[in-house]
């Protein structure tokens, strides 16, 4: 069942082609325009909305924060992305024109439950973003969008989080659709992207030997630090979380703009650390500063392991090791830049002799608060 690999989680990161390929299955029309008929939430009532609140725990809330900067560039509407298990203890402004996107790939996390449950006593409509059919958190919600994942056996969530992206940026650009016409040639620009997209993670996939022999190397290391901006920065974050998880090692994830404000106190000769670099052809020169970024910790002695996008050969004067991944754009590239991180915790762990599957303390459903 683990279809030749030699664990749940490598079969579910090269599965990660096909549950992206699959989310995007059948949901638009001929014409391109999307039409996401297990909606349920009455367009009229959907163009109202005036906020959008993701909640979730976890790496579906890191999926949430990627989703925010897709959905207020493309819709113009604000996102809030917020844990939980805090949203529901804070007193949260909520009313019937707030639009609650609960994410959660099991939808049976308590804490996300419980925020759906308060959301609603406060007349928000909840939409929910799950991988788990039937389950409680769609259930309960007055509308669901199903990630085709398939079922995710390994503990930590590789190949959901891609499918959450995925449904998140559709329901953004769904959004978008109802809020004008307008946007309809963007939108089937961004469709024909996504639709490439599967094809660009199986490349990232059959290039991965480097990435592994790499954690094989980096076996021994006591704490490993994950740098991205914009996008990237959800990313970073996410291939920290990996690493924790799996090998137990020291890892946090930081926006590289931070660094000054902080965290470049930690680097010191020979600290690791992981690079997300932005796509040079952007904009607002952020592939610039998170360059220059590099350059500064390179500086203080940091081992700088850079995710870039093929052809970014300007990276590869201030990098121990260079990682590409396909063209594709801005908003787009975490469902591209997550895959190395992926790999390399999978790898990494598996050379410290750890069981992938079943990491220590961890369950695959959160269903206590
Ligand atoms: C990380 C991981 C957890 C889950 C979190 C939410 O690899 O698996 O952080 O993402 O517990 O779970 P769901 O999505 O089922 O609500």
């Amino acid at each position: 069942e683990k279809g030749g690999y030699p664990s749940f989680m490598e079969k579910e990161i090269n599965d990660q082609p096909q549950a992206v390929g699959d989310t995007l299955l059948g949901r638009s029309d001929i014409e391109g325009r999307l039409t996401l008929d297990e909606l349920r939430i009455d367009p009229e009532d959907l163009k109202s909305i005036n906020k959008i609140m993701v909640l979730a725990c976890g790496t579906s809330a890191y999926a949430g924060q990627v989703a925010k900067y897709a959905i207020e560039h493309w819709c113009r509407i604000p996102v809030e992305v917020e844990l939980s298990h805090e949203f529901r203890y804070r007193d949260p402004i909520v009313d019937e024109h707030t639009l609650i996107v609960a994410i959660s790939q099991s939808g049976e996390t308590m804490d996300t439950l419980m925020a759906v449950r308060y959301a609603k006593e406060q007349g928000a409509k909840v939409l929910a973003i799950c991988n788990t059919n039937g389950s409680t958190i769609p259930r309960e919600s007055d509308a669901v969008l199903y990630t085709h994942a398939g079922p995710e056996i390994a503990v930590a969530s590789t190949k959901a989080f891609l499918a959450q992206i995925t449904a998140a940026y559709l329901l953004g650009l769904y959004l978008a659709q109802l809020r004008g016409d307008k946007f309809q040639g963007e939108i089937k620009d961004m469709l024909a992207d996504l639709a490439k997209v599967p094809a660009k993670i199986q490349q990232v996939l059959d290039s991965s030997d480097q990435i592994k022999e790499l954690a094989e190397l980096m076996a021994d290391a006591k704490s490993v630090l994950f740098l991205g901006r914009h996008v990237g920065f959800p990313v970073a974050m996410e291939g920290a979380l990996k690493l924790k998880e799996l090998a137990y090692i020291h890892a946090e994830g930081f926006a590289a703009g931070e660094l000054k404000h902080g965290p470049i106190a930690l680097i010191e000769e020979g600290q690791p650390v992981f690079v997300v670099v932005p796509s040079p052809r952007g904009r607002d020169s952020l592939h610039a500063k998170v360059v220059s970024n590099i350059q500064e910790i390179r500086a203080r002695g940091a081992k700088t392991i850079v995710i870039a996008e093929e052809g970014d050969d300007a990276v590869k004067a201030y990098a121990e090791h260079v990682f590409y991944v396909p063209e594709t754009p801005t908003l787009l590239a975490p469902l591209l830049t997550t895959v190395p991180l992926q790999i390399f915790a999978c790898a990494l762990a598996t050379a410290k002799g750890f069981d992938v599957d079943q990491p220590r303390n961890l369950a695959k459903s959160v269903t206590v608060e």
